[in-house]
């Protein structure tokens, strides 16, 4: 045990003889989760798994990763700022995570590593929980880096009326349009992209949203990526304001709460998501046993 350090103790495969052992790779990782909410669905489906937490160095997600898989480890959940390196160290991506540019799962099979992305559908799973209605809605997504990538797909799937990408650098925005184009039509949606300052705009933003996502990084720094302006332009008190981030009422949620929007956090999107995950590596026929509602309920508690 002693060649072991601090950050492997709770991973290494070779410690936890007869149980398959997971792991939530991430940079820092110790606030993290997921080892809790696996644990809980582990229990919940009767499993033999120990599911524990790997800090890379930030340069060192593949060594670690192979180190874990070679030490027998079955698969890993993958979070920030490891998830493009997850995918680029899979030998198979999934087309949903070839999609999002990014890998949130991954796991080993005939000595093949898979990599595939749960978030999208974890948000989805989340946001038709709580009772928001997607299909046909008009749905603002501010944002245009991973975070953002990651949903798309999934809620362009939904079949809503409209999705908007807003972004501080507009020409991102209009990347990810232009990647999601072919699927956006197929799905009949508008997709269109929007500077942040578009949105301060009625000419250029000239409808309200039922659903605005926030997916950029500025709650992290307390900000939010809406000016007062945009606010009065796109919540009207029917707005359903969702922040992919949890674990505090960020600046993004309290101005929805001053238009008399509903606000939601992101704890529910990553309880769906490890849904997913573990059902991809313990078998899709325990999705009768787990609960990730209760388990929502449970942290939120
Ligand atoms: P992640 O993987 O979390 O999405 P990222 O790829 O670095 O991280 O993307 C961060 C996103 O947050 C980007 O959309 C970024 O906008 P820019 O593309 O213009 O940089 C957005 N962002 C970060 N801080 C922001 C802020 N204070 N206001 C508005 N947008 C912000």
């Amino acid at each position: 045990m002693s060649s072991h350090t601090s950050n492997e103790i709770h991973t290494d495969p070779k410690c936890f003889t007869g149980l398959d052992v997971y792991a939530v790779a991430g940079n820092p990782i110790s606030h993290s989760k997921s080892p809790l909410i696996h644990h809980e669905y582990a229990k919940q489906a009767n499993q033999a798994m120990h599911y524990g937490r790997l800090q890379p160095e930030l340069d060192g997600f593949a060594d670690a990763a192979k180190h874990f898989f070679a030490s027998g480890g079955k698969g890993m959940n993958v979070t920030v700022p490891f998830k493009l390196d997850a995918q680029a160290f899979a030998d198979q991506l999934t087309m949903r995570a070839q999609l999002a540019g990014a890998v949130n799962t991954l796991w080993i099979q005939d000595g093949k590593i898979y990599g595939d992305n749960t978030d999208g559908a974890g948000l989805v799973r989340d946001l038709l929980a709580q009772g928001i209605a997607l299909h046909t809605a008009r749905i603002l997504l501010i944002g245009a880096g991973g975070a953002a990538r990651g949903v798309i797909g999934p809620l362009l799937e939904q079949s809503p009326k409209c999705l908007v990408i807003a972004n501080r650098s507009p020409e991102k925005a209009n990347e990810l349009v232009q990647i999601f184009a072919g699927l956006a039509s197929s799905k009949e949606v508008a997709l269109e992209s929007r500077s942040l300052l578009n949105l301060e705009s009625p000419e250029k933003t000239p409808y309200s949203f039922d659903l605005v996502i926030n997916a950029t990084a500025a709650g992290l720094s307390d900000q939010s990526p809406l000016s007062p302006a945009a606010l009065i332009n796109i919540f009207t008190p029917s707005s359903f304001a969702y922040d992919m981030v949890y674990g505090k009422t960020t600046a993004f949620m309290q101005q929805a709460l001053q238009r008399g929007a509903r606000i939601s956090d992101g704890l529910g999107m990553l309880v769906e998501q490890a849904a997913d995950a573990f059902l991809l590596w313990r078998g899709a026929e325990l999705a009768q046993f787990i609960r990730p509602r209760a388990v929502l309920a449970q942290l939120r508690s």
